[in-house]
């Protein structure tokens, strides 16, 4: 009995911590921890539909892992996009979500998918 009640005692407690840490991923949340933009959630959500594998393979878009690009190219890219094959983010994203985005892209491993 007693070792019972410990353990819904135990589960009630991990149930109640996570809401909190949940929470604080959340984007309505930014300011929490100092405000670091995360470059790869933001591509996870506006990217990875097309560059697939979170830019590690090819699929509507090209394989952006170890790219050779230059920085201001993948900037000019994601903001003016290309005619008929990728949106133009235009200004949806500030420079610090930009340059946070490039840095994830050139985090990369290219593991030759
Ligand atoms: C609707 C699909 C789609 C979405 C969404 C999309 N892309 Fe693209 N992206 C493409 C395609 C297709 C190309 C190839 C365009 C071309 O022919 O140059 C491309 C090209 C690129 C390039 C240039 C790669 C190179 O070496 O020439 C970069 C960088 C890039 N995308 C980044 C992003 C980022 C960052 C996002 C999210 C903010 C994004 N894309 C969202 C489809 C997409």
């Amino acid at each position: 009995m007693t070792a019972s009640r410990i353990l819904i005692g135990l589960c009630l407690l991990v149930s109640l911590t996570s809401v909190p840490v949940g929470a604080e991923d959340s984007p309505a949340a930014p300011a929490a921890g100092g405000g670091a933009i995360d470059g790869e959630k933001l591509f996870a959500t506006s990217c990875g539909f097309c560059h697939q594998d979170g830019g590690r393979a090819a699929g509507r878009g090209p394989k952006l892992a170890g790219s050779e690009r230059p920085d201001a190219y993948l900037i000019n890219r994601i903001k003016v996009g290309k005619e008929g094959a990728m949106p133009a983010f235009g200004r949806a994203f500030s420079d610090t979500q930009l340059h946070a985005i490039v840095a994830y892209i050139r985090s990369l491993k290219d593991t030759g998918k």
